[in-house]
């Protein structure tokens, strides 16, 4: 049978690209909830909503149409933002917004109805401990900020955008502060999550050690 598996872990952690990666592999679907947090910022962004109003950002929160593709491209009202919600304004407007109670009540709401069934992998910051506290198997992916600053780093000079890395590092470190200090759900690890440190591990060396998890867990449920 299949199961529900909640990633959960901080930014730049590389939960996405194991997420897509186990969903391909075993035939489920992905929820990348950080990209609808990112929809909200784009949408104030582009709306001139104040980042820190969140009476507006509440209220945008519940009537926009966001829609998660099978095929892993992102649509706000229509518009296709695959690409445009992936840049640091974004990230770091993402960050911001995510902090209110109303924002998150909203995504919350139709994360929990876009995983009724089973068969969804679903990576966040607060998936095993608020939106699918009943997940039947919870993964909290790590890895050291310099790991995941280097990363980063590669991955932009691959798309032939030059960085800087200490930049880097200082950013994922002040939205690491950001996620884990806030109010509402911050980023923590649910109690009977398994924690995994992917710095010195490669992606087929995490995606196989969590398909390994699945299968020893979907027995219980079969
Ligand atoms: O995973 P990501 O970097 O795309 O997420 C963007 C921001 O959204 C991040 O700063 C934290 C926030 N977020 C959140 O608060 N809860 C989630 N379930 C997913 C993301």
């Amino acid at each position: 049978m299949k199961i529900n598996i909640a990633i959960d872990g901080p930014s730049a952690s590389g939960k996405s690209t194991i997420a897509k990666r186990l969903a391909k592999a075993l035939g489920y679907v992905h929820i990348d909830t950080g990209a609808m947090y990112r929809c909200v910022a784009y949408l104030a962004i582009k709306s001139n909503i104040d980042l820190s109003d969140e009476k507006s950002l509440g209220k945008m929160a519940e009537t926009m149409d966001i829609e998660l593709s099978t095929d892993g491209r992102v649509f706000l009202d229509q518009e296709d933002v695959t690409e445009a919600i992936r840049n640091e304004d974004i990230s770091v407007g993402a960050s911001k917004v995510s902090i209110y109670a109303n924002v998150r009540r909203a995504m919350v709401k139709r994360q929990q109805k876009m995983a009724e069934a089973k068969g969804f992998i679903v990576d966040g910051r607060d998936i095993g401990t608020v939106v699918l506290p009943d997940a039947e198997l919870k993964i909290f992916q790590t890895a050291s900020a310099t790991s995941r600053a280097k990363r980063r780093y590669k991955e932009n000079l691959q798309k032939g955008i030059h960085s800087d890395f200490e930049l880097l590092k200082n950013e994922i470190e002040q939205r690491d502060f950001q996620d884990t200090h806030r109010k509402e759900s911050p980023l923590k690890k649910a109690d009977d999550a398994i924690e995994i440190d992917t710095s010195d591990m490669t992606v087929e060396q995490v995606v196989s050690k969590i398909i390994s998890l699945i299968s020893e867990r979907s027995k219980f449920y079969d």
